[in-house]
């Protein structure tokens, strides 16, 4: 089966066999028939396939969004691993519910979230999560992970580390507020603000301006095949940052630590020539080095030929290794 509908890059990569499954329990009947190579997949939109999948894709489609406690300053609430992150973010926003307003947009599944701890405008998915649910593969148990357990970090989380391939994650819990507290530290936020003399925000409308925002910076999959940031922004020490720093004053950096600065993959992309440009049937986005685009017809190992000699010309002309942030199949 053609996995054309189920990722954003838009490869032609075809899958040997292909279920959904739309409960825990029907995840777990799955599992018990011991797969010999299985792949749950969500939204699709931090993937790459580089060559067909001779296996079977499990597609989550578990639904749910229940509050499981409310008070008058807060509300927890459960939500189904399959439901579409940014549908799920737009109704809590609705419901005037504050904590993931900046995090509209991005596309996939909730399930996908705490995987790589999705994350923009200075907000992550840890700061919202209790805790995530998931079927442990060596023993077909439903398990539950406190946030501390997760592991969270920048893009990171023990999803990716010890638990990568050994988990199906089914729902999570998050906490968001009635007493609301916006992160507005992106400049860009305070320009639309400004721009459209807004006096006082609300969750929701928080999440029109990012949704502005990510509109005129990022490519719409559903237009223009891509799975975001394709690589993670390095985190470099601040004797090679401040090396950097000395050649390009002008260079984008945030401070982490008295030893340790991030640079922005995509400045360090484009500084590289990269920006804009296509070669063949892919290229990177003109208005963001960081994502690598379908021109049309590409396939997943033209993306990753492509990103490899990028990777080569940005250590090249800088010394940094930029490592891929999507995951690479
Ligand atoms: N920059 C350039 N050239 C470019 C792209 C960026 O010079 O082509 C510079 C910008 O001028 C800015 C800095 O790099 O000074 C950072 O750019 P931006 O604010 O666009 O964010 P980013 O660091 O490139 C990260 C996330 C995005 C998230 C944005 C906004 C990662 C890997 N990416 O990108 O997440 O939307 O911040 O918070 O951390 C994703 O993960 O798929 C994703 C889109």
């Amino acid at each position: 089966i053609s996995l054309l509908p189920y990722h954003t890059f838009g490869a032609k990569v075809q899958a040997k066999e292909f279920t959904t499954v739309k409960s825990e329990n029907e995840l777990v009947k799955i599992l018990k028939e011991q797969p010999k190579k299985f792949l749950l997949l969500g939204g699709g939109s931090n993937i790459l396939f580089t060559q067909d999948f001779e296996g079977l894709i499990i597609k989550n489609e578990i639904p749910g969004f229940e509050v499981i406690n409310e008070t008058d300053d807060y509300v927890d609430i459960q939500i189904g691993a399959g439901e579409n992150w940014h549908e799920t973010v737009m109704k809590t926003v609705q419901k005037g519910w504050q904590g993931i307003e900046n995090l509209a947009l991005i596309p996939g599944t909730v399930g996908a979230a705490p995987i790589q701890n999705i994350g923009a405008y200075g907000v992550e998915a840890k700061d919202v999560i209790l805790s995530v649910d998931f079927i442990n593969h060596d023993n077909l148990e439903k398990t539950t992970f406190s946030k501390e357990e997760c592991h969270f970090g920048y893009r990171n989380s023990i999803f990716k580390h010890d638990l990568k391939g050994k988990a199906s994650i089914t729902s999570i819990k998050i906490r968001l507020s009635k007493k609301w507290k916006f992160n507005t530290s992106y400049g860009a936020i305070n320009d639309k603000i400004l721009e459209k003399n807004i006096k006082e925000l609300t969750p929701d409308s928080l999440a029109n301006i990012i949704i502005e925002i990510r509109n005129s910076k990022l490519p719409d999959p559903k237009v223009i095949g891509n799975c975001g940031s394709f690589f993670k922004n390095p985190v470099v020490s601040k004797l090679e940052a401040d090396k950097i720093i000395s050649k390009f004053p002008n260079a984008p950096h945030y401070v982490i630590d008295e030893n340790h600065t991030k640079i922005p993959a995509g400045w360090l992309i484009e500084q590289s020539g990269w920006k804009g440009k296509i070669k063949g049937n892919v290229g990177t986005y003109s208005k963001q080095a960081l994502v690598l685009i379908n021109n049309g017809g590409a396939t997943g190992e033209e993306a990753w030929d492509l990103a490899m000699t990028i990777k080569r010309d940005v250590f090249t002309k800088f010394g940094i290794e930029i490592e891929p942030e999507v995951n690479i199949i």
